[in-house]
């Protein structure tokens, strides 16, 4: 028998859309597992840039989602929703939120829910669902990055980046990267980038182009768009893929389509958080297949760069607009 639940929680609120003071401890009903679901006593909580555009009001969460914020999430089955039935109170999980994660407890559907990799702490745990499932579905799935192939992540040193990396590599990708600094381009190579160009300094078409000896590169993860676009379809090699995740450089840009036509490229994109639970859960078992064994022989980890204690979320998300982090910030919820 697992700890009683109790009826009241601590969660983080948005109080109001602004800067990182609108993030406040609150006292909330603590939710209850519908059909399929399981309740988390939450243990820690990862925080992605997703969550900075939510409580600056730019990115509402999607019908059904709790009004909370936090995507991941790691701890112990709690409860269980009727029909549950791989997990039993007391397992120790991590999982891919709909929303909530900044909280004592929060729901999703079982099938979301990944065991926590042998070996992982639970701020570790936290660390992982998010950027593990949105580099899978974005390289691997969309991208089809192969054995062999070269990959260019934009934003290195972030947390999708850093997960990138190591992902790409661990499967035998060679990989290029850009950032900010010298010293996050020192931690992409440290994570196996063979290249890392500091955007501020060097123009990253020509280094890719350099490294690949005119060819390119296959498949691109771009956060930042803009006038990034046109130099994606330059950097990219013939039969291309240029995989978009987020708009950081501006959702607007002009592009010379004779590139993408002589090259045959394809540019996609996606957005995880709205996805049915059913598509979220496919790339679950994926992950749980392909990925869960290198993270339990920690030949991939998530890059940790700080822990806060949950009433200081809002310190964590200062610290993630600073923009000086190298992988994943935390909360400690326990
Ligand atoms: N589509 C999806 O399903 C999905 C899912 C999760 C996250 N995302 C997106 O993926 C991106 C990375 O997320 P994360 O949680 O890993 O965030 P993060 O760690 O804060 O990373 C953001 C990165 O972008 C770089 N960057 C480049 N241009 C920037 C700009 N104009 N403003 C701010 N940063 C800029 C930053 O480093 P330097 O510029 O210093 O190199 C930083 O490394 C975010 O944009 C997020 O919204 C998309």
């Amino acid at each position: 028998m697992g700890k009683a639940v109790p009826e009241r929680m601590t969660a983080i609120a948005i109080t109001e859309p602004g800067g990182p003071m609108v993030l406040k401890p609150q006292t909330r009903a603590v939710p209850e597992p519908g059909p399929g679901e399981i309740l988390i006593r939450v243990k820690a909580a990862g925080i992605n840039r997703p969550d900075v555009l939510q409580r600056q009001g730019a990115y509402p969460p999607p019908p059904g989602a709790s009004e909370l914020p936090g995507l991941e999430a790691a701890g112990e089955v709690a409860a269980l929703g009727e029909g549950v039935g791989r997990w039993s109170v007391g397992d120790k999980v991590a999982a891919l939120t709909p929303g909530g994660g900044y909280a004592e407890y929060c729901t999703v559907h079982e099938s979301n829910a990944l065991p926590i990799p042998h070996g992982f702490t639970f701020t570790e745990a936290a660390a992982i669902p998010e950027t593990f499932f949105t580099v899978w579905h974005n390289v691997f799935q969309r991208g089809a990055l192969r054995q062999g192939e070269t990959l260019l992540v934009h934003g290195g040193s972030s947390g999708i980046g850093t997960t990138a990396i190591q992902l790409a590599v661990a499967f035998g990708a060679r990989v290029a990267v850009t950032a900010g600094s010298e010293e996050k381009c020192r931690a992409c190579r440290e994570l196996g980038a063979e290249r890392a160009v500091n955007y501020r300094e060097e123009d990253f078409v020509a280094a890719i182009k350099e490294m690949t000896g005119g060819r390119g590169a296959d498949v691109i993860l771009d956060m930042v768009a803009g006038d990034y676009v046109n130099r994606n379809y330059a950097a990219a090699a013939e039969d291309g893929r240029i995989v978009q995740i987020a708009l950081l450089g501006g959702a607007k840009a002009t592009a010379d389509f004779s590139r993408l036509m002589r090259k045959r490229l394809t540019h996609t994109g996606s957005t995880l958080r709205p996805r049915p639970v059913a598509v979220k859960g496919a790339i679950a078992a994926e992950l749980e297949d392909q990925v869960w064994p290198l993270l339990a022989a920690r030949k991939v980890a998530p890059v940790m760069d700080m822990i806060f204690p949950l009433a200081e979320a809002w310190r964590a998300h200062e610290r993630m607009e600073e923009g000086s982090h190298i992988g994943k910030i935390v909360l400690d919820v326990a």
